[in-house]
């Protein structure tokens, strides 16, 4: 059975199945990109306090993430997707904090795997949900508790190209979600406050970015704190 949860604060039962860990705009996107881009790990933690204090725990590592969007102060990188090139993060450890994305990462500890899914990697992931015989919960990581339309059309992305039909209501909504919305793209753009949040804040490309599908092809999950390339 796949079944989605709208935000991470939904995230339950989770004990042994696979938890696929959404956050389209733009955490998943990101992590995805850098472990892509050769980074060693991703750690994901959920204070900025928690960043500092891990950074000393390891050689020369950056820290990266955000707060309402934008870089957080004695920080090296954002959670733009774009400044996580391979010649900045190739052979890094890169600890992490985002307002959503890396607690829903830490919100479904407690599943038999997590795995990070966004647009970019989704036939990728697909494909894996595709042959797994276990049951699934996809995580959207959501904003501040809310309900946000970007995730939720990415666990239908998921679930259309998975070709499963093993869901449950929430999963059957998010797939009719994408297969409508994907017949008009420029909808995303109306709906989803978050995007247009970004937006305002000059962050376009990182949207024209994150809503490309299929250019990454690598699934990072998470192990014992970490997150690390391919499953
Ligand atoms: C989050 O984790 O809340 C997001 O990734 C926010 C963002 O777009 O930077």
């Amino acid at each position: 059975m796949i079944d989605v949860c709208f935000n991470y604060n939904e995230s339950r039962n989770l004990y042994d199945k696979l938890a696929v860990v959404i956050d389209t705009l733009r955490a998943t996107t990101t992590i995805i990109t850098a472990i892509y881009h050769g980074a060693e790990c991703i750690i994901p933690v959920e204070s900025i306090e928690e960043a500092f204090i891990q950074k000393e725990l390891y050689t020369d590592p950056l820290l990266g993430g955000e707060r309402e969007g934008l870089k957080i102060e004695g920080f090296d990188l954002g959670n733009s997707p774009l400044e996580y090139s391979e010649k900045l993060v190739s052979g890094k450890t890169i600890i992490m904090t985002t307002t959503n994305g890396t607690r829903a990462i830490k919100s479904a500890i407690g599943s038999n795997k997590i795995i990070l899914a966004a647009l970019i990697n989704s036939g990728l992931v697909a494909d894996y949900m595709k042959l797994l015989k276990r049951d699934i919960v996809i995580v959207c990581s959501g904003t501040e508790g809310n309900f946000t339309m970007e995730d939720v059309y990415t666990a239908g992305a998921l679930i259309c190209k998975s070709g499963r039909d093993d869901l449950t209501d929430a999963a059957f909504a998010a797939k009719f979600l994408y297969e409508y919305m994907r017949k008009s793209p420029e909808l995303l753009y109306k709906s989803c406050a978050h995007l247009i949040n970004l937006i305002d804040k000059g962050f376009s490309e990182d949207i024209e970015y994150s809503l490309k599908e299929d250019t990454m092809e690598t699934i990072p999950y998470y192990k014992d704190g970490k997150i690390i390339r391919d499953i």
